[in-house]
């Protein structure tokens, strides 16, 4: 009855495949049948719709956008324990590949990244995203929770992927026929966790600038502001101040790739030491060009590896290069920082009144002793995903300012040395790339366009796109060997470019040969 009036209606056959795609979608809050589960609504969106989000919490900071495409969007809650459930949403697309994608989080974030959802829905994946098991930015929720915590540190998305293929496939009245995961940061450690311990959740894993070592990396990101100090105070240090030590970073390692551009392909072989910026004596306290000894002293702990209790490595060094991006400079910034200091007060200590100015060795060992619901993720052993065939594909910036982008080689090497691979064996499921002159997951002076976010796409070219690539190498079994990135002028997607480069397979490095044009990539080589 209703499918002969989509047909009435619409003089063309595109017309009335809409329409009738458009029925599909209001029937399916009622055909939907999943364990422990609301289905709050489904409705059509059309290309073109302003859709607006006015449940989600306002820390999220996604008020609208717009649609690109025709879809199905359907959203439920599923209660995950009697105390605990995550907010989900399904974006079942009108021209589908037949591939199903999730997407993942940030930070400590219960917020859908409707940003990755729209991007992927667009290019035909039944997609997913999940709240994480609780709403907004801040730990809060999960003071006393440890169901909230176990969401957070894998249940979450694990639960979104099941239950999301299941909506897929009684959409489609299909199965998908291949499975993804796209996510950076906090998406990126969920993407690992995924590979290591639900191996059948996904095909292939883009995982970028991933909060891997997790309980590690919450102590080492807190500690910051015990080394800097309140602003003013005789160890920290003003921007003016980081300007100048970027700037001596640069003199003394910028041409350690073979060409002086503000960009270090390799932050790893750059062993930056401050003593020439120490003032002069009879200098002004407050100069902007020079540093006291004291404040060369947290520059040189913030250049230095963290030890814990016994002397032992509790998580690498921060990179030299980054320290201009985040203004205010995140960790120098003379704040604590949010996310280690409400991991500490809401879940290791349970505790409001928790002080982040005296977090200590002691505090790194009893949060990674307590690890609840293994957040840690660091098994290293992803052998079941490989067994099964999947595919990962890792990428790190290397001017990351809020996740050390020396902790994703630390990474590599450890799942090389816990599996027994070689680098050359690894590549056949494994491949990690390094992209120099990245920030935190996009942006930054370098080539970062590399389609890991819609609004970090240059081209779908699977030689230019970090997902694309993961597509042809689990459908045609051609993995990528590099990424080759691109600069626009003024870091604005779309514009003119500035320049584009070929970004290497790790542990190659990439340098410059010294001969031809350096913004052209062959002008680059990949070296051992
Ligand atoms: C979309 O809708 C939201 C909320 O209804 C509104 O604030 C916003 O201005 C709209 N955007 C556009 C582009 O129309
Ligand atoms: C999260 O927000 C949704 C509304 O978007 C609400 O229905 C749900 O109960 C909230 N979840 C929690 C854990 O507060
Ligand atoms: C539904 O929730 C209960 C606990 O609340 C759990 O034991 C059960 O496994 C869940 N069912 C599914 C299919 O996840
Ligand atoms: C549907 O997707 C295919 C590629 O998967 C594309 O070539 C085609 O233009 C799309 N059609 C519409 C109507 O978007
Ligand atoms: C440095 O401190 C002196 C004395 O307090 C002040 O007059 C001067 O403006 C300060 N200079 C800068 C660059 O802050
Ligand atoms: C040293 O500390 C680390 C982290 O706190 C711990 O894992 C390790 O077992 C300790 N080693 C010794 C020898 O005490």
């Amino acid at each position: 009855m209703r499918l002969s009036l989509c047909a009435a209606l619409f003089a063309s056959l595109a017309g009335a495949a809409q329409c009738e795609f458009q029925q599909q979608c209001s029937k399916l809050a009622s055909k939907l049948k999943i364990d422990n589960a609301t289905v709050w609504f489904a409705e059509y969106v059309a290309a073109g719709t302003n859709i607006s989000f006015p449940d989600t919490d306002p820390s999220c900071g996604q008020a609208a956008m717009t649609a690109g495409v025709d879809f199905c969007r359907v959203a439920l809650h599923v209660a995950t324990s009697s105390e605990s459930g995550i907010s989900m949403e399904a974006w079942l697309p009108r021209n589908w590949t037949g591939r199903f994608l999730s997407t993942g989080n940030g930070g400590l974030n219960g917020c859908l990244s409707y940003d990755d959802m729209a991007y992927t829905v667009e290019l035909g994946f039944s997609t997913v995203g999940a709240n994480n098991g609780h709403n907004g930015t801040a730990g809060t929720p999960f003071i006393n929770a440890p169901e909230v915590v176990k969401d957070f540190a894998w249940r979450s998305v694990h639960t979104n992927a099941v239950v999301g293929k299941q909506i897929s496939a009684a959409f489609y009245n299909k199965k998908h026929v291949k499975s993804y995961y796209l996510g950076c940061s906090t998406g990126g450690r969920q993407g690992f966790k995924s590979a290591e311990s639900f191996p059948e959740d996904f095909d292939g894993i883009v995982a970028g600038a991933p909060a891997v070592d997790f309980n590690n990396l919450n102590s080492w990101s807190g500690h910051f502001y015990l080394l800097t100090g309140p602003a003013g105070s005789p160890t920290y240090l003003t921007p003016d101040q980081w300007n100048a030590v970027h700037a001596n970073i640069m003199d003394q390692c910028d041409n350690l790739d073979g060409y002086v551009d503000g960009i270090l392909e390799d932050p790893e072989i750059c062993q930056y030491n401050p003593e020439a910026l120490i003032c002069p004596a009879g200098s002004p306290a407050n100069s902007t060009t020079c540093i006291t000894e004291t404040q060369a002293r947290t520059v040189r702990a913030v250049f230095s590896d963290l030890k814990g209790e016994n002397g032992t490595l509790v998580y690498p060094r921060m990179q030299p290069g980054s320290e201009l991006l985040g203004t205010p400079y995140i960790y120098y910034s003379g704040q604590p920082f949010q996310y280690s200091a409400d991991w500490f007060k809401y879940v290791v200590y349970n505790d409001l009144n928790w002080d982040p100015a005296t977090l200590g060795p002691a505090d790194y060992a009893a949060s990674d002793a307590l690890n609840p619901s293994d957040i840690r993720t660091w098994s290293g052993d992803l052998s079941a995903a490989h067994a099964r065939g999947a595919k990962i594909l890792h990428y790190h910036g290397q001017q990351d300012q809020i996740i050390s982008s020396s902790n994703s080689p630390r990474y590599y090497k450890h799942v090389a040395q816990t599996m027994g691979l070689s680098s050359s064996e690894l590549d056949s499921f494994y491949r990690f790339f390094r992209i120099s002159g990245m920030g935190h997951c996009a942006g930054g002076p370098g080539a970062t366009f590399i389609g890991q976010q819609r609004g970090a796409t240059a081209s779908l070219d699977p030689d230019q796109n970090v997902l694309t690539a993961m597509v042809q190498w689990v459908e045609q079994g051609k993995a990528p060997n590099s990424i080759l990135g691109t600069a626009f002028v003024g870091e604005t997607a779309g514009g003119e470019v500035a320049f584009q480069r070929r970004h290497c397979k790790y542990p190659l490095r990439n340098t410059y040969t010294g001969k031809g044009d350096p913004k052209d990539p062959a002008s680059w080589k990949c070296v051992e």
